[in-house]
Order: C-alpha cells, then sequence, then structure tokens
C-alpha cells in the first residue's frame, strides 16, 4: 500500500489534528516523544505517513506533492497562494485577520491617505487594501512581534491575527477592520486528490464526522 503523506504544521494545531486522527483510529505513538528529533513518522499498519513542517512551508510541500495532504492555517493557505484544493474546515485554532491600530489611527485609516501598514501577511495586506478598499498604502514586512510597529512609530496600522484580543488590548491598541475569519484547514494536492481519492475522500469523511461531534 502506497503511504499516504500529511504535512502538519508544528505545534498546537498538529497535537488537536493528531487528537481528531486518534478518534477515527489512525494513530502515531512516535510522534508523542518529546526527546526524539526525528522528522518523520509513520503508521505502518493503515499506510500513513506524517511531518511536522513550518506552516509557512505545508503548502508548499503539498503543491509539489511531496505531501499529499497538509493541515494549516487558512492565513497560510491565503497567504502562500498555492495550487492546492482546501477540501475540509477543522474548527480549530478559530480567530481573524485584522487591521489594528491605536484608536487614533481610525482617523487616519478612513481618511483614505497614504498610511504605513506593518504585517506577516504581506499579500493579505495588499489584496485587502488595494483590491477590496481600492486604497494605496505602503506595506512594511516584519516576521513577529507586530503589535510592537505602531506602538514604536513604524506603521500606522497593522494587519494581524486576533484570537482573544489580549495582546492588542494590553498593547492599547484595538480592531479596527475585520479582514477575514480563520481557521485550520486541510488542503490536498490536485494530483492526489484523483489518484488516491477512495482513500483521501474516507478520511475527509471520517475527520468530518469527528469535527461535527465536537460542535455539539
Ligand atoms: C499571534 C498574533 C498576535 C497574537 C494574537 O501571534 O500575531 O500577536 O497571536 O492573539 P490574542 O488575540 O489571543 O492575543 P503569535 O503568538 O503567533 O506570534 P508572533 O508575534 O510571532 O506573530
Amino acid at each position: 500500500m502506497r503511504y499516504i503523506t500529511i504535512a502538519l504544521a508544528k505545534g498546537r494545531l498538529a497535537k488537536q489534528t493528531m487528537g481528531i486522527l486518534a478518534r477515527i483510529g489512525i494513530t502515531c505513538e512516535e510522534m508523542e516523544d518529546k526527546e526524539s528529533r526525528k522528522l518523520i513518522f509513520t503508521n505502518e499498519e493503515k499506510g500513513y505517513r506524517f511531518f511536522l513542517a513550518k506552516a509557512n512551508d505545508v503548502p508548499t510541500y503539498v503543491e509539489y506533492g511531496a505531501a499529499d495532504i497538509g493541515i494549516v492555517g487558512k492565513d497560510t493557505i491565503v497567504e502562500e497562494g498555492r495550487k492546492l484544493y482546501e477540501v475540509l474546515d477543522l474548527n480549530l485554532g478559530k480567530c481573524r485577520m485584522c487591521v489594528a491600530g491605536s484608536a487614533s489611527a481610525r482617523e487616519a485609516l478612513e481618511s483614505g491617505r497614504m498610511i504605513r501598514v506593518a504585517t506577516k501577511y504581506p499579500v493579505i495586506a495588499k489584496d485587502y487594501f488595494y483590491n477590496k478598499k481600492h486604497q494605496t498604502v505602503e506595506i512594511i514586512k516584519l516576521n513577529g512581534s507586530i503589535e510592537l510597529a505602531p506602538i514604536v512609530g513604524l506603521a500606522d496600522v497593522i494587519v494581524d491575527i486576533v484570537e482573544t484580543g489580549l495582546t492588542l488590548k494590553e498593547n492599547g491598541l484595538e480592531v479596527l477592520e475585520e479582514i477575514m475569519p480563520l481557521s485550520a484547514r486541510m488542503v490536498v494536492n490536485r494530483v492526489s486528490m484523483k489518484m488516491e481519492q477512495e482513500r483521501i475522500g474516507a478520511l475527509i469523511e471520517d475527520m468530518r464526522s469527528v469535527i461535527e461531534a465536537e460542535k455539539n
């Protein structure tokens, strides 16, 4: 049997996804070993192979077929813009992509003036301001702790993920506009979807029932 390879975005999302898979009988004990430096894990019995990757790299592995399936946030899927099928919402890691800033930045944002936008998501920010709002802005790419940018005067506003809103609040910032809701998704390679239609289709349906059951 050919392995079905699943790329998981490292971290909490990977653990929660393995939790869903365990409930449909797909387990991977090897992966629990925290001391291990192994990057790839197999479940021989069911014919699955798993690896953990940086979230941004998951769509790349899937587009090229190095993984048949990927589990990653919608934010990363949109930002990377790879050619893949998005097949399932895992209802995990729910949050929102927002424009945020200090209350006083609202006026600058609404004036249509040239403003500076700091973000880890330049593609999403550009699409939102240029194509949806028809507003010309300067986008500054950062790699983390985006909330710092408006505080130290690097940017007027930020485009970032808001989950509880605590990070914004503790830094005197607020949500100014909502761009899109986010959650973890399953993506599938376009060729794998045809070649392994039966196994992947069954996996999607089994996972869907667990996700639906968790909702209720
Ligand atoms: C994300 C995001 C915000 C924070 C939002 O950062 O960029 O900073 O979580 O969560 P909250 O609304 O619950 O406070 P992450 O922890 O991924 O790290 P980063 O600073 O490297 O982006």
